[in-house]
Parts: C-alpha cells; structure tokens; sequence
C-alpha cells in the first residue's frame, strides 16, 4: 500500500492519524531542483465527488527537502519513494543524479504527468518517443528503482507505458489527473485560479481502472494502479485487472486513515476467498462473461 505524492504532504502530517510503518511505501509531494510557488490561489474546488487542484507543483526544492524532510523518514520502515519532476530534460537528469548519491530513498516516481503547469510534467508524457528518450536518460542517471507516472491525458496510455518500459523503467503508476475546469456561474469566472486543474477522486475510477487494465497487457514491468481509491473494494479491482500495488490519493485528504482501512479490507477479503498472499490477487479479474 502506498500513499500518492502531493496527498500526504512529506509524511509527517499524517503521523498522528495512523501508524507510518504499516504502509508499503510512502510518496511525499513532488519535488524540482529548484523551490516552486505553484499556481496563483484558489488551488483546490470540490467538484461533485471529486477534487479538482491546481497547486501546479509547489514544492521546497530538492535541497530543503533533503536537508529539512528526509530525517523524518529515516525513523520509519515504511520505504521512501521520491517523487520528483523537471522543467527540462536536463533537470530531470540532474535531479534523478543528484538523488541517487542520497542515502535512505528505495526508490524513484518520475513525474511526467502534471497537468496544470506550463513546462515540464505532461509534455513529456504524452508523447511515446519523447517519453522514452527522457527515460532512456533518467535510467543512466541513477540506479534506484525507477517508476514512472503517466498521465491519463492522452489517447493511447498503453503506448506510452510500452515506451516508458523500453526506455528502461522498473515499474509505471498511473494514473496522474485529468485536465479539467470548474466555472463560478456567479462571478462567471472560473473556480481555479490557473482556469485549468487536474481532477481525481471517485469519478475517474472507472476510467483509471480500464487504464490500468489495458496497461498490464502491453507491459511485463509492475503497474502501480491508482484513481479514486477510497475503500478496499476499489483497491482490489485494481489488483484483479492486474496492479502489483495501488496507491491511495484523494482519499487521504477526506480521511487520514483510508491507507490502513484499505489494508484492512484486502485482508479481510483475502481471508474470506482463501488466498493466502495478495499477490495471488493480482490479475485474477475473469475478463470473459462465460
Ligand atoms: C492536491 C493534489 C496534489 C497532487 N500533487 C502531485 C504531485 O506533486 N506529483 C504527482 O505525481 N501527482 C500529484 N497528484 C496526483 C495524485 O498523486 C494521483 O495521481 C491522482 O490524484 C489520482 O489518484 P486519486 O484519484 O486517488 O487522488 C496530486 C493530486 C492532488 C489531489
């Protein structure tokens, strides 16, 4: 089980709701060479059964991160994984350089999904062959595992993943947010300050899931499933089309401790179904009607 990046802040804010170390793995707020402002407020708008945000990156920069945020982690078993993201290719190569000397990360989320900045994030994303190339980099630049987050703002997600695989990466996650807007009919103006965010929650499980499952078939590497989890019974659908791991996002922000009810239900319902492990689980879904 593991928590998605700009959901949980770095961790610590959660560490009064619910034990870190039950988690899997735990993705803090993404991060850039330099620090970001983000996008002009307001960054967040309740859509029905969704959010829409456009925080467009904010973050502290690598240094503060590693100077000020790490230590928190270094008490906790639960693994780090950083997630991470580049106005350009080169910062995408110095960045993954840079944390690969640091010591207590198990791993890497290269974010070229985002969809509400200008630069950098999605560009890189929605193209198989560009997307490749920056991996293709990125890979000779560190040798932590590598996964890569893919943005559902695109036709073909299979494509990109395929090229994602072959550029090198350990595993892919998906899905990032889809680009989208909300309208004050009032005011007339739009609800996000950057007009333009990017929607999670419930009302894109369904299409995270079809996402995920025509994923699985086009890759051999693991594929992280994510998209308005907010039970376990969501989570396993996501496991039975055939996610190694499922990350857990809006979620958070409604009710610090879904992660651990999550882990509850799988547990109860492996039990119920005698399956002795939950990686048993994945990719059991039947997709024939008879
Ligand atoms: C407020 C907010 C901030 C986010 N920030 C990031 C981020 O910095 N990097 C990233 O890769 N994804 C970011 N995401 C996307 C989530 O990690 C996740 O991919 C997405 O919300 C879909 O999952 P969900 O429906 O469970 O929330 C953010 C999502 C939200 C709601």
């Amino acid at each position: 089980m593991i928590v998605a990046s700009g959901t949980f802040g770095f961790g610590e804010e959660y560490e009064d709701f619910i034990d870190l170390n039950q988690l899997g793995a735990m993705i803090p707020k993404g991060i850039s060479l330099k620090p970001m402002m983000g996008n002009l407020p307001p960054r967040i708008f309740e859509t029905e059964g969704g959010i829409l945000n456009s925080i467009g990156l904010q973050n502290p920069g690598f240094r503060y991160f590693i100077k000020n945020k790490l230590p928190f982690y270094r008490n906790i078993k639960t693994h780090l994984i950083v997630n991470f993201f580049g106005n350009t290719p080169r910062e995408y190569i110095e960045l993954a350089k840079r944390l690969d000397e640091v010591p207590g990360i198990s791993g890497l989320e290269m974010n070229i999904s985002c969809p509400n900045v200008k630069r950098g994030g999605m560009v890189f994303g929605s193209d198989p062959k560009m997307a490749h190339h920056l991996v293709c980099e990125v890979r000779k630049a560190t040798r932590l595992t590598l996964l890569v987050k893919l943005s559902p703002n695109v036709t073909d997600i299979a494509r990109i993943a395929k090229g994602v695989e072959d550029g090198g990466a350990d595993a892919v996650s998906l899905i990032n947010t889809f680009r989208a807007m909300a309208v004050n009919i009032h005011s007339r103006k739009a609800e996000l300050g950057n007009m333009i965010g990017g929607l999670s929650g419930p009302p894109i499980k369904p299409i995270a899931l079809r996402m995920v499952w025509e994923t699985v078939q086009a890759v051999k590497i693991p594929v992280i499933g994510m998209g308005g989890i907010m039970k376990a019974e969501d989570a396993i659908e996501f496991i039975l089309v055939g996610a190694s791991a499922v990350q857990i996002g809006s979620a958070n922000l409604v009710n610090p401790r879904t992660a651990i009810e999550v882990i509850d239900g799988i547990e109860k319902y492996l039990v119920k179904n005698q399956i002795n492990h939950v990686r048993k689980l994945t990719g059991l879904f039947k997709p024939h009607l008879l």
